[in-house]
């Protein structure tokens, strides 16, 4: 009598819900900024950013810097840390407008634009050739 009720059980439907509900989570992404930096970075650059100087830099005091010169919201961008992480655009904006506050020290500029999917999309298609050069370059014009 109860056999067409039974066939699926609350317990089945709940997992296939379930399972449903985790796949679209991780397809569209889904971890907080800081979960995405404590998985894909922080090995390297440390929970507090202070890296390993020289040979990974440190952010604190310097990563805001690099948003006052020519070229540098771009390098931010497509530095290799950031560009072959397996996070999609959007997560990459909301990653490094999270870094840029966490490893400030003072606030940002009241102009501050943060990153958006549209700006990390548009960087990302162009190949950073040589990093550390680009990284020379920059670090040259920026702001004492
Ligand atoms: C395997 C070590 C490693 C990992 C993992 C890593 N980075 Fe880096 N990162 C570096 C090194 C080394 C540099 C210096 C530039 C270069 O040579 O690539 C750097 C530089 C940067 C810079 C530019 C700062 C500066 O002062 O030049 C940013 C921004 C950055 N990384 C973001 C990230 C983000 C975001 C992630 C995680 C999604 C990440 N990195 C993961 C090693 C790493």
């Amino acid at each position: 009598m109860f056999r067409t009720a039974n066939r699926r059980s609350p317990t089945g439907f709940l997992a296939v819900l379930l399972t449903g509900i985790i796949v679209l989570a991780t397809a569209q992404g889904g971890e907080s900024p800081h979960n995405n930096y404590m998985i894909h970075c922080q090995g390297c650059h440390l929970a507090d950013g202070a890296g390993t100087p020289p040979d990974v830099p440190s952010f604190a005091g310097q990563l805001n810097k690099f948003l006052q010169v020519d070229g540098g919201r771009a390098y931010l961008v497509q530095v290799p840390g950031t560009t072959n992480a397996p996070l999609n655009d959007a997560d990459i904006a909301q990653l490094l407008n999270w870094m840029l506050v966490r490893f400030s020290e003072q606030p940002l500029p009241a102009d501050f634009v943060p990153y958006s999917e549209q700006e990390v999309a548009r960087y990302r298609v162009e190949l950073l050739l040589d990093p550390a050069a680009k990284r020379r370059a920059l670090l040259a014009t920026l702001p004492r």
